[in-house]
């Protein structure tokens, strides 16, 4: 049976220009059973949703990234809440802080706001990224308290327990197969792993021994044994446990 369970992906980059198909086929007979494909503006977001009508193990998330906002963004937000509606998708993502470039941090947390209350209004879970912002992100988070997944978790054990007492789940990706993950691997050995889930971010950080090179969610096999290693038990272990917490946090029926 397939475990792979990727819960945050950009299958939509153009890094899979030349062989998307090829590579989403491989996926399925690689172990993958679930991929929710995450949205940062609306081309993407619409482009998440086309991707999984077409895929069966393919869902979409759609929202806008703080990356990706300007003084229009607003006037994005209705487009939001309509493509939110289709049926396969699973999520308002990702959204959230990233002070690591220079976009007005006011715009920022107004519309990272304005999408937790879109999320809470559709009762829908949301998938936050949050980089070099952790101390605002935890306290919008404690005052939204919505469903969802803090993104490629970057923040202290203290954080993530914060986090975990607000419901969520704690996103693991190829990070923590990094020789320089000591903050990373603290944070996975002391979570419980009902509130672990796993991604890869693709195209971005391959686990080792394929840093640097392109991400797929069948790679997720490898920042899983690091982590059954860490947590000294199976990776099959690992795999069905994540995968039963991104049915339950995305609410899809496997
Ligand atoms: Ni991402």
């Amino acid at each position: 049976m397939n475990l792979i369970f990727d819960t945050h992906a950009h299958y939509d980059d153009k890094a899979f220009d030349d062989d998307r198909e090829d590579v989403i086929d491989m996926l399925f007979k690689n172990g993958v059973c679930g991929v929710v494909n995450q949205g940062t503006d609306i081309k993407t977001s619409v482009f998440s949703i086309n991707l999984a009508q077409r895929y069966d193990g393919f869902y979409a998330a759609v929202g806008l990234h703080p990356e990706c906002l300007d003084e229009n963004s607003t006037n994005d937000l209705d487009k939001i809440k309509e493509l939110a509606k289709n049926e396969k998708v699973v999520a308002i993502g990702e959204i959230g802080l990233d002070y690591y470039y220079d976009i007005p941090k006011d715009l920022q947390k107004t519309i990272f706001a304005k999408q937790l209350e879109l999320a809470a209004e559709l009762d829908m879970p949301v998938n936050i990224h949050d980089r070099e912002a952790h101390g605002d992100t935890l306290e919008i988070l404690k005052q939204y308290k919505p469903k969802g997944i803090v993104h490629c978790f970057s923040g202290s054990l203290e954080m993530a327990k914060e986090i975990i007492k607000l419901g969520m789940y704690i996103g693991i990706g190829g990070v923590v197969t990094f020789k320089n993950a000591r903050k990373t691997v603290e944070v996975v050995e002391n979570i419980p792993l009902e509130r672990l889930v796993l991604e890869t971010d693709c195209p971005y950080l391959s686990p080792v021994p394929f840093r640097s090179k392109r991400n797929d969610s069948s790679m997720i096999k490898y920042t899983a044994q690091r982590i059954a290693e860490i947590r000294n038990t199976t990776v099959e272990e690992i795999l069905t446990i994540t995968r039963k917490n991104a049915a339950d946090v995305y609410k899809i029926n496997m």
